[in-house]
């Protein structure tokens, strides 16, 4: 399932170059993928298709508006369908929007109900294990400490310049985030 407007509603999205809306582009590239007929496309704003939402996720990709406002607003409507064992990711954390980092730091890494978490390359990830989260804590807010030192410099939109554009970079080299090997990675969340 994919919710998305399709037509550039904020500083985040695509150049639609003159296009009024990416619609379709996304059909042809799930046409060329061979998926088309298996992908249920939601032309919407999340919040509008969240209100009548009830079934589990089990993967919940957010990659929608990148203000914290508008990352918050995705985790908070959709966290409570989460299923035992899903994963949630959310794309740009190691980028300077504000919302990726902060919703990654504070609703995920910060929160028990959360296990095994991580981040490949920008892509920041956690698993929802509220029943069995413990043994991954200390792992989970070592990793939230050493991320949340990018908050401050990435809040209230701030381009990055001189001297704050390298402590970003030099700060942001300290999270690690390698890609993990994918058989481990699937023994840890299975
Ligand atoms: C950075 S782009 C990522 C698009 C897509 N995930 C990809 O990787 O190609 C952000 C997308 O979020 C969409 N978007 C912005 N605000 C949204 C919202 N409130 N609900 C759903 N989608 C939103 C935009 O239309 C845009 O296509």
């Amino acid at each position: 399932m994919t919710v998305d407007p399709h037509t550039a509603p904020s500083v985040t999205d695509p150049d639609l170059q003159g296009q009024a809306s990416s619609w379709d582009d996304f059909r042809s590239t799930l046409r060329a993928a061979g998926v088309e007929a298996v992908v249920e496309a939601h032309r919407a704003f999340s919040r509008d298709l969240a209100r009548a939402w009830d079934r589990p996720i089990r993967l919940l990709w957010i990659d929608g508006d990148h203000t914290y406002a508008g990352a918050k607003e995705d985790i908070d409507l959709f966290r409570r369908h989460l299923a035992d064992g899903a994963i949630v990711a959310l794309h740009d954390v190691l980028h300077t929007f504000e919302g990726p980092i902060r919703v990654f730091v504070e609703e995920l890494l910060a929160s028990d109900d959360f296990g095994p978490a991580g981040l490949c390359g920008s892509i920041g990830w956690a698993q929802y294990r509220p029943r069995d989260s413990g043994r991954w804590r200390a792992a989970r807010v070592a990793l939230g400490r050493r991320a949340a030192r990018l908050i401050p410099l990435v809040q209230r939109g701030r381009e990055l310049r001189g001297l704050a554009k390298l402590r970003y970079k030099l700060l942001r080299a300290l999270v690690p985030h390698a890609a993990p090997d994918p058989a481990a990675w699937v023994r840890m969340v299975s």
